[in-house]
């Protein structure tokens, strides 16, 4: 790694849909590392918040309104990165929505949104990035998925995106190894988050019924996964999704 750079204190982190959940827990944890924060989000008011409730650890930061869906705007926040702090060291994949239905519910819209959000944002934001990271010969890419991408019913276009996510990893692992850029994938299993806390009453029961541990993962679970693919520890992991998700990824429970 380079040595402007240290782990620990003053790599720049940027982190997609940051505003709540996940990635302000990602946001947190990067945060208490002493790293400097790029924190994206579509929400203003989220991203209001989340800064003032990371106040007390004293990072730097900065605050970006951009939908990771449009071309332009993530070009654009990407050129301000690099304008204000002259490199870029850690892209956290993280936006990402659901519209769940079965299959003949699935309307156009909710399939292109969730495919726009979800696989062409980190797309858009690995191609912005990537010719930072290919000039510094260093740089970090961790893609939130999910455990879901492995099949689910009634989330035809989630998991589609999220799949097209891993496979977009793998790729790019490939293709960006020689810069000696790392890209990896986490996928979380349920979490408790705004995400799933939004679901039903019943759904949520549901969820909680099928998993191994019987208990939803903490958001600072996955930030722990995320952080350590981020860091030297991980500096021949490439091209691995590592699912965070209490065993549900290993197979059915049938007791
Ligand atoms: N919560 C879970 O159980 C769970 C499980 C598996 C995977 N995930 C994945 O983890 C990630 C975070 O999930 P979460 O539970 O924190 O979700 P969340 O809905 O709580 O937060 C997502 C954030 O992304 C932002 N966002 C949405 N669209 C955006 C866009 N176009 N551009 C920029 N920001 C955008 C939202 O404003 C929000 O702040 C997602 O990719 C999700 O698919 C979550």
């Amino acid at each position: 790694m380079n040595s402007m750079a240290q782990e620990g204190g003053g790599r720049v982190v940027l982190i997609t849909g940051a505003g709540q959940g996940i990635g302000a827990a990602i946001a947190r944890r990067f945060a208490l590392q002493g790293e400097k924060l790029v924190l994206v989000d579509v929400n203003a008011e989220q991203l209001r918040l989340l800064a003032e409730s990371l106040a007390d650890t004293g990072c730097e930061m900065m605050q970006m309104t951009a939908d990771v869906a449009s071309k332009d705007q993530v070009h654009e926040l990407v050129s301000h990165v690099v304008e204000r702090f002259g490199r870029l060291d850690v892209l956290v994949n993280n936006a990402g929505i659901i519209r769940d239905n079965l299959i003949s519910n699935i309307s156009e819209q909710d399939w292109d949104q969730v495919l726009d959000v979800n696989l062409k944002g980190a797309f858009l934001c690995c191609q912005a990035v990537f010719p930072t990271f290919k000039q510094q010969r260093s740089g970090k890419i961790v893609n939130i998925v999910s455990r879901a991408w492995l099949g689910s019913i009634g989330q035809a276009n989630y998991t589609a995106s999220k799949g097209g996510l891993v496979s977009l990893t793998r790729s790019l692992a490939l293709e960006f190894a020689r810069f000696q850029v790392n890209v990896n994938a986490v996928a979380p299993g349920a979490i408790d988050s705004p995400m799933t806390q939004g679901l039903t009453q019943e759904a949520r029961e549901r969820l909680i019924r099928m998993q191994p541990t019987g208990k939803m993962g903490r958001v600072e679970d996955i930030a722990a996964a995320v952080a350590f693919l981020a860091s030297e520890d991980a500096e021949f992991i490439t091209g691995q999704v590592l699912h965070v998700d209490g065993g549900k990824s290993v197979g059915l429970l049938s007791l």
